[in-house]
């Protein structure tokens, strides 16, 4: 039982392989955090609460002689709002009554089989008895709102899962301005917060700052969580570092608006607060009506970073992604967007898949401009049908002959947005967001569907089920390529527009279920321009999202990295790209762009007729690299070897299978030396008795001399210069 209760105490101890989280309720209904952190087993960890008389911290009316009792200094599960804690709420409410109170009291719990779903939004799934689930129960007897907190144990992955479920049990509407996923205070320590920022073409860019006295805020008001920000976030000790050391992790599985808040007290406890974002949010609860948050995923380790990561990394890729991809090998796919934008012949298509197979590629991918009046970014969203004049025939006599070169063949779509200058916007002008008497702002020239309304999220799922149904397309890349803004949608009255954004959300997730339930034999890749809407959400419905539009590889050992910290290798697309690079202008080696794209699910984007003798035959040779060592990369172990934001001579990350029988180490120069000093790496993740041979040279190495003495690679020299290597267990 991962799940230990003592009643009598209304103590509850959440037990993982390597943690503990617990909590009480006090007798006056009060639900207390205690204590998460290194297993402690269910030791009642009452006597490290810490009461004192503070100044100013108010006492709640019916025990106000208990003067060392606030609520502005106890560590709690969720907070209230109103009632004198003023470090970060969880939650803003108005009741019938015009109040802006809710006190939250313990009313009971149950614990439950498995794991909860949460109805319309995507969360983690247990496979068979991994999971058990806690719900505490309280209530604000005032105003009737009840409040259920959910807890998913997951003891094996050293994962627990939150979400908070609001339900008006009163007899009058209460409107929630903002309602979290969870609240995590620890008591004691010093705490800086990694966070993941970014812009387009350089998105997760790990920032670590001491959480200040003060409220550190991160999210995210775009309608996505954004290529700015990322929906995670990790509160470490400030020794804490790659392998050593405490830390937290906190992850929202939702692809919408958010907000993390973290604050340090004036009694120097912290405060981690994460869930939809509060800006312009408003909800009502009609009686008898409950809001579901959205999912948290809650880990920590005291192995420091790395052991994070790696925690994350298995979660997403067996709790999350969902589906016939979840764990197969992906195919080596091309993509024709940066080959040739908009500028493409059926003809073209034709030669680029011909050329592709063979080099060994297995799949075409269409890009943008199959369809409508699609010659640029200005027009033809919407309009879904195929430009049969561009493409020279049919998409199915295209898909045949790709076919018949012995390639699979897969297509762009960009389902949520809808040009000004398209049919669709011309027949339903009321189907975009746009509030009525303005010019609504526009985003690459295009504006968003309101995707709020079911006849909108109907029409597109009829359209492109229809497409799927109608033709043997094997991947769907799903694109977004823009913020939300007017956010106003005609299907909810003046007083329901605060629903508007995360009702979007949810039409995504519900056109995303339709979608890939009916066609599981696809796969989905997720994308944002790139990787402004990478998050455990999105991986719920696409195993696999493009990492960025900056297909640079040196600037791409950063993006990796960054992303790295919370999701899977195999969830990232990236593909090897001509160079000059189209973003960067920079030229690296070829071998140098295959070793870094070969860290994610891996592809090429780049015409191939423009390819050298000796490319062709490289890429040949590439890709069969990457087929052998495609098992080690997708499940093995990864290990950050170096920091990328700050080493600036080399990058280098590795593989190691889980059973220590192989490993693979790959490292990028990025600023080459006159004189070099030795690039030394210590690998990662063997088994020390073991003897372990390079596979290229031949030698021999025991497990503990590659790790604790390390080992140091030839001088490499010229621009970007590239090492990769595998060593297998004898
Ligand atoms: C986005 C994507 C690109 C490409 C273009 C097409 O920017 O990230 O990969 O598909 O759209 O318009």
């Amino acid at each position: 039982m991962s799940i230990a209760i003592d009643k009598e105490n209304r103590l509850f101890s959440l037990n993982t392989a390597h943690t503990t989280y617990q909590l009480f309720a006090d007798d006056n209904g009060f639900v207390h955090h205690l204590y998460y952190g290194r297993s402690i087993g269910s030791f009642d960890m009452r006597f490290t609460e810490y009461y004192s008389d503070c100044g100013f911290s108010p006492n709640p009316g019916h025990i106000h002689m208990q003067r060392d009792f606030s609520l502005d200094t106890r560590p709690q599960e969720y907070t209230g709002c109103g009632i004198g804690d003023y470090r970060i709420s969880s939650l803003s409410v108005s009741n019938g009554d015009g109040s802006y109170s809710a006190d939250f009291r313990y009313v009971g719990f149950a614990v439950l089989d498995g794991k909860y779903a949460i109805p319309g939004l995507p969360a983690s799934y247990d496979n068979g008895g991994e999971c058990e689930t806690l719900r505490i129960d309280l209530k604000d007897h005032a105003s009737g709102l009840e409040l259920a907190l959910y807890y998913g144990v997951f003891a094996e992955k050293d994962m627990i899962t939150r979400c908070a479920v609001l339900r008006n049990g009163g007899g009058n509407p209460i409107k929630l301005y903002k309602a979290a996923s969870a609240c995590l205070d620890l008591p004691f320590g010093k705490w800086d917060m990694i966070h993941f920022q970014g812009r387009h073409c350089m998105e997760r860019m790990p920032e670590r700052t001491p959480v200040p006295h003060g409220v550190l805020t991160v999210g995210s008001d775009r309608g996505t969580s954004s290529h700015q920000h990322n929906p995670f976030a990790i509160l470490a000790a400030p020794e804490t570092c790659e392998e050593f050391g405490q830390c937290y992790g906190a992850m929202l599985v939702y692809s919408g608006n958010f907000k993390i808040e973290a604050e340090c007290s004036q009694l120097q406890s912290t405060r981690l607060v994460l869930g939809i974002s509060d800006q312009r949010f408003c909800w009502t609860l009609e009686p008898g009506e409950a809001f579901h948050t959205p999912e948290v995923l809650l880990s920590f380790t005291d192995g420091g970073l790395g052991s994070l990561s790696r925690c994350y990394q298995e979660f997403l890729a067996e709790n999350i992604c969902r589906g016939a991809y979840r764990d197969t090998p992906r195919q080596v796919l091309i993509n024709n967007w940066e080959a040739t934008y908009f500028n493409f012949t059926g003809e073209k298509l034709c030669s680029i898949a011909r050329q592709a197979k063979e080099l060994g590629v297995d799949m075409l991918v269409l890009d943008d401009g199959w369809f409508g009046k699609r010659d640029s970014d200005y027009s033809g969203l919407g309009d879904w049908d195929v430009n049969e004049k561009k493409l020279g025939c049919t998409l199915t006599s295209l898909i045949q002959k790709i076919q018949d070169y012995g390639m699979d063949f897969g297509i762009w779509v960009e389902p949520e947005m809808v040009s000004p200058d398209s049919d669709l916007y011309r027949t339903h002008p009321d189907w975009a967001l746009s509030i009525p008497g303005r010019t609504p702002v526009q985003g690459r020239s295009q504006l968003v569907l309101d995707l709020s309304r079911e006849e909108v999220v109907g029409y597109l799922y009829s359209c492109f089920s229809n497409l799927l149904r109608c033709h043997e397309i094997r991947y769907v890349k799903w694109d977004m390529n823009r913020s939300l803004t007017d956010v106003f949608s005609r299907g909810l009255p003046p007083e329901r527009q605060g629903e508007a954004a995360h009702r979007y959300v949810l039409g995504v997730y519900n056109l995303l279920e339709r979608l890939t339930g009916e066609f599981p034999e696809v796969l989905f890749e997720g994308c944002s321009g790139g990787g402004g809407r990478f998050d455990a959400g999105m991986l719920y419905y696409f195993p696999q999202i493009w990492c960025s539009d900056d297909t640079d590889a040196i600037e791409r050992l950063k993006i990796q990295y960054g992303t790295s910290f919370g999701y899977p290798i195999r969830t990232m697309g990236s593909h090897v790209s001509a160079v000059p690079n189209h973003q960067t202008g920079r030229t690296t080696p070829l071998h140098t762009r295959g070793i870094v794209a070969m860290s994610g699910s891996f592809g090429y984007e780049l015409d191939p007729q423009k390819l050298s003798r000796e490319d062709k035959e490289e890429i040949r040779e590439q890709i069969l690299t990457f087929r052998r060592h495609q098992d080690l990369i997708f499940y093995g172990d990864y290990y950050r070897l170096t920091n990328a934001m700050t080493d600036d001579y080399f990058t280098a990350w590795q593989f190691a299978a889980k059973d220590g029988s192989a490993a693979l180490l790959n490292v990028v120069v990025v600023a080459p030396k006159a004189n070099p000093y030795p690039i030394h790496v210590h690998l990662k993740g063997l088994q020390p008795e073991a003897m372990y041979r390079e596979t290229e040279s031949g030698s021999v190495y025991s497990g503990a001399a590659l790790m604790y003495g390390g080992y140091t690679l030839p001088i490499l020299t010229g621009d970007y210069p590239g090492f990769q290597c595998r060593f297998e267990r004898i």
